[in-house]
């Protein structure tokens, strides 16, 4: 019960007109059990000594008698209304602190946080409306504190991948000026190398983007797994054989069709298995896999590489993020975006993806599903 009142500001407000309401009853019930009477007495002690005076024998008139009666009940009336008056006056004066207080301090924050004050908190105090307002009020500022941090960080980070081949060029530039490095194809091949870098670099930045505000249409309809998987082997057939990497698929029987966008899908499976290729030394092995289970398609992708220490998976799929950066640079490999956007694409078909942690040397798996179609 008093859970109850303490979670709803209407019962609030109801028990407080009801409060009041009883505080007036009661001051009329005291005014004409206590100051009635006396009133009265007053009335009629006054009205004895000016029978004594003047009008002896006379008897009290009844007009007289009412008239004195109601001046008793006027002044008990008064003195009722009046404390009534202040107990309303004290009560809603708790009241209003109590509701408006809170109300106040939401517009300073508001416009605290409008003015990018992002660490504005409110004090939740009580369980009503106002405190579950404060409490929304206080997540809302929370996940605006942490776009305003990922964003920050996100300049942060793609100014730094900006600067690692912009610094490669202007250095190599300055050796050919210099006289330093000899101009050559080698030279000039390193440089475009790095021009390069920085292309699909900010081509990836783009996409990324894209695909994170999702600014792109998915087109779902029922799609067979097996020509997703036989699309992406085939195109990356030249890559696995130029590193004599085996590259082969095996599909589960009966594999119902899956509800995809069939591009989307190519492009997540595309990109897990360029990483693999990308991060398993020659003479290796690459398979995909795809199975149902319950009612979602499993696939996935497994390679006899490098593999990725346990501390580094739970940050695998962040942006940027590389286990080592010099060594997916070396590998010749990108700038940590891939798993990024797989990772949005296969969210936003329903799906989820994860990587099986092995250890360092035994080689990685990547699964995603995607739901089948019913
Ligand atoms: N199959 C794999 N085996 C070992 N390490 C992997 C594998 N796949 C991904 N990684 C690690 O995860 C990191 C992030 O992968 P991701 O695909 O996001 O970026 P990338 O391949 O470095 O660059 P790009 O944006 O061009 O794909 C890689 O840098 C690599 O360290
Ligand atoms: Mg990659």
């Amino acid at each position: 019960m008093i859970e109850y009142f303490r979670r709803h500001l209407g019962v609030k407000i109801f028990f407080s007109y009801l409060v009041i309401i009883l505080l007036g009853v009661l001051v009329l019930v005291i005014a004409s059990q206590f100051i009635l009477p006396s009133a009265f007495n007053r009335h009629m002690a006054g009205m004895g000594t000016m029978m004594n005076g003047g009008m002896m024998g006379g008897s009290v008139s009844m007009p007289q008698l009412y008239g004195d009666f109601r001046a008793s009940f006027n002044e008990a009336l008064l003195y009722a209304t009046l404390t009534a008056m202040i107990a309303a006056l004290a009560l809603s004066f708790l009241f209003t602190k109590s509701v408006v207080a809170p109300v106040v301090g939401m517009s300073h924050a508001t416009q605290r946080i409008a003015d990018g004050h992002y660490d504005e908190r409110l004090p939740v105090n009580g369980k009503d409306e106002l405190a579950q307002l404060a409490m929304r009020f206080n997540q809302m500022a929370e996940k605006l504190d942490q776009v305003e941090a990922m964003r920050r960080r996100l300049i942060g980070d793609v100014s730094h991948e900006l600067r690692t081949p912009l610094t490669a060029i202007k250095g190599s530039m300055e050796g050919l000026m210099d006289g330093v490095l000899p101009a050559n194809d080698e030279t000039f091949g390193q440089i475009h190398a790095e021009a390069d870098r920085l292309n699909r670099l900010v081509d990836d930045l783009q996409e990324l983007s894209r695909v994170e505000s999702r600014a792109y249409q998915l087109i779902i309809r029922p799609v067979e797994i097996s020509s997703i998987v036989r699309t992406v082997t085939k195109r990356l057939a030249p890559q696995a054989e130029s590193k004599r990497i085996s590259l082969d698929f095996e599909l589960a029987p009966d594999l119902p069709p899956v509800l995809a966008d069939e591009d989307r899908a190519i492009q997540v499976l595309t990109n897990l298995t360029g990483n693999a290729l990308q991060y398993t030394p020659e003479g290796g092995k690459v398979s995909i896999t795809a199975k149902q289970l319950n009612d979602e398609v499993q696939v996935s992708v497994r390679d006899t590489g490098i593999g990725i220490p346990a501390e580094h998976i739970p940050r695998i799929f962040d942006r940027f993020y590389r286990v080592e950066k010099s060594r997916s640079r070396q590998a010749g490999g990108g700038s940590g975006i891939g798993l990024t956007i797989a990772r949005s694409l296969v969210e936003a078909q329903g799906g989820r993806i994860w990587v099986k942690p092995a250890g360092e040397g035994e080689g990685s798996e990547f699964i995603f599903t995607l739901p089948i179609a019913k």
